[in-house]
């Protein structure tokens, strides 16, 4: 069995995936941790019986709130960190701190458009393919090694809603797939 942890600030639906795929492995998620109170990430957490762990960044350092997101890690013995949707950088020092992987997965295929609109910015290119990645977390935005990209071809009069389907579909499929395959590699005691 390994042990994951999900961060994410928003609307969940990559959590939720995940949440499903590991239910049908002999691994773990120990926590969704989030950022942004009500969000409706933390209805679906308690909705699939996943510990939440609410987290806030105002009017505090950013390393002291770092420094309890390790303290939750440690002690529950987490190996990995799958970041979905999670609005915040993660510093070098937090990078340093904690052990093992962390993930990330982005609505484009970087190193086009990274930050906070892949989606838009995908829809509103010329490019013929458009996709997802998955990637290993660096201190950068969006820069870290990439694991993973898959794409689909853009089709004539397509609207932004169906362009948006299309990339979460990829996200819902691919995501978890990687994260079990990681999880696995960790629990055998491959280094992932
Ligand atoms: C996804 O598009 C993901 O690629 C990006 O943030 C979005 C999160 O969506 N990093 P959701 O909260 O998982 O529905």
């Amino acid at each position: 069995m390994a042990r994951l942890a999900v961060f994410a600030s928003g609307r969940g639906s990559n959590f939720v995936a995940l949440a499903h795929a590991v239910k049908k492995t002999p691994h773990v998620i120990e926590f969704l941790l989030c950022d942004v109170a009500g969000a409706p990430v933390l209805d679906r957490a308690r909705e699939l019986g996943v510990p939440a762990v609410p987290i806030s960044y105002a009017g505090e350092k950013r390393q002291a709130v770092e420094k309890k997101i390790v303290r939750h890690l440690e002690r529950r013995r987490v190996d990995l960190v799958a970041l979905a949707g999670f609005m915040k950088l993660l510093t070098p020092w937090f990078l340093d701190a904690f052990k093992g992987p962390v993930i990330n997965i982005h609505p484009s295929l970087l190193p086009r458009y990274p930050g906070i609109h892949g989606i838009e910015e995908s829809f509103a290119s010329g490019d013929a393919e458009l996709g997802i990645t998955i990637m290993r977390v660096d201190a950068g935005l969006d820069t870290g090694p990439v694991i993973l990209q898959k794409s689909f071809p853009r089709e004539d009069g397509e609207t932004m809603g169906h362009v948006e389907d299309r990339i979460h579909a990829l996200e819902h499929e691919w995501y978890p797939k990687v994260i079990v395959s990681m999880l696995d590699s960790v629990d055998s005691g491959a280094a992932p």
